[in-house]
């Protein structure tokens, strides 16, 4: 098969799309004929070498945490989907012709492949930020980044779940945020007093979202720091905020349902601009800018 690679940390112009093992699924696990994947910022990370602890690339690095396709090996104990199946959901090494998906939730007709590949990191993350917040329907969210690939799902998420939200981006980003039904405000100096100024007050949770913001400055907004949960800034937790990286926290396949749900009932919508498999450069350079609306996808 072909997927995704690089042999050293570096930028876009590293990436090749080009032969590789074919993966199979061990237990609990499927393997999917990937009809779409998405490129998440963590990509760009791992590419750019920032997640390597400062040690060489050892053999290829593979890319791709979410992707949607057709099952086509089911691995031991699996016993909720077959060959054939139409899925979307997480794994490692998704940009590529196959991957193997350790969870995963049935994609619904009415979806696009783009979309539902958009839908896996981004909506299972969420998920589990919104459920650590655990605001009563009723109360008020600020997320921060709101306009990017994790903050647009969490802001629609969140008002599915019946929350109050506002959400900051740039100044480009600000009517596309009132499109998703939050409240917008800049982000930059000032933010803390704009989020105060929109909800009257105080604010029952923050959703960090890109982790460009003081961590100070977002717990001012809140009566207990903890109900600041950051996904990006992993030196929140000193501060008395939580920090979420993943697996410890995740309920896998049962957030991926809630969210093929929200997506079913046309909650949840994913803007997605989509790049052929070997024009991932592209796709790559947009995502490394920092400055994305909502998802982009990479297609075969
Ligand atoms: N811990 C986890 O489990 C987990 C899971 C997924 C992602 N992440 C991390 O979460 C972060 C976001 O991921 P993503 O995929 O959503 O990235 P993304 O799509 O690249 O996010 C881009 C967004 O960030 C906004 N932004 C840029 N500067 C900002 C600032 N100073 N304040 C507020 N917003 C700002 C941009 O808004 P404008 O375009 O309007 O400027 C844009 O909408 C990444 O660091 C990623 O690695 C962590």
């Amino acid at each position: 098969m072909r997927a995704l690679q690089f042999s050293k940390y570096g930028g876009p112009e590293e990436l090749k799309w080009d032969e590789a093992p074919d993966p199979h699924p061990g237990p609990g696990a499927v393997r999917i004929a990937v009809r779409a994947a998405s490129v998440n910022a963590i990509d760009w990370k791992r590419l750019s070498g920032a997640m390597s602890g400062g040690q060489p690339l050892s053999g290829a690095g593979f890319l791709g945490y979410d992707a949607a396709g057709v099952v086509d090996e089911v691995g031991e104990g699996v016993t909720d989907v077959k060959v054939g199946d139409d899925v979307f959901g997480l794994g490692a090494g998704t940009q590529a012709e196959y991957a193997v998906l350790h969870a995963w939730a049935a994609k619904p007709s009415s979806i696009d492949w783009a979309v539902a590949a958009a839908a896996g990191v981004a909506g299972e993350t969420s998920e589990r930020v919104l459920r650590l917040l655990s605001i009563a329907a009723g109360g008020t969210v600020f997320v921060d980044g709101g306009a990017g690939g994790v903050g647009a799902v969490a802001v629609q998420m969140a008002v599915a779940g019946g929350l109050r939200v506002i959400a900051s981006a740039g100044q480009a980003n600000q009517d596309y945020l009132r499109e998703i039904r939050a409240t917008p405000v800049l982000y930059g100096e000032g933010l803390a007093g704009r989020v105060r100024a929109a909800s009257g007050g105080r604010v029952d949770g923050v959703f960090d979202a890109v982790g460009k913001t003081p961590i100070e400055e977002l717990m001012s907004l809140v009566s207990d720091p903890s109900q600041v949960v950051s996904i990006a800034n992993f030196g929140a937790g000193s501060a008395g905020a939580r920090v979420t990286g993943g697996s410890a926290d995740s309920r896998g396949r049962a957030a991926l349902a809630e969210v093929a749900g929200l997506l079913q009932q046309s909650q949840l919508v994913i803007k997605v601009q989509t790049f052929p498999f070997d024009r991932a450069a592209e796709a790559y350079r947009i995502v490394g800018g920092g400055h994305g609306r909502g998802k982009l996808v990479l297609v075969p």
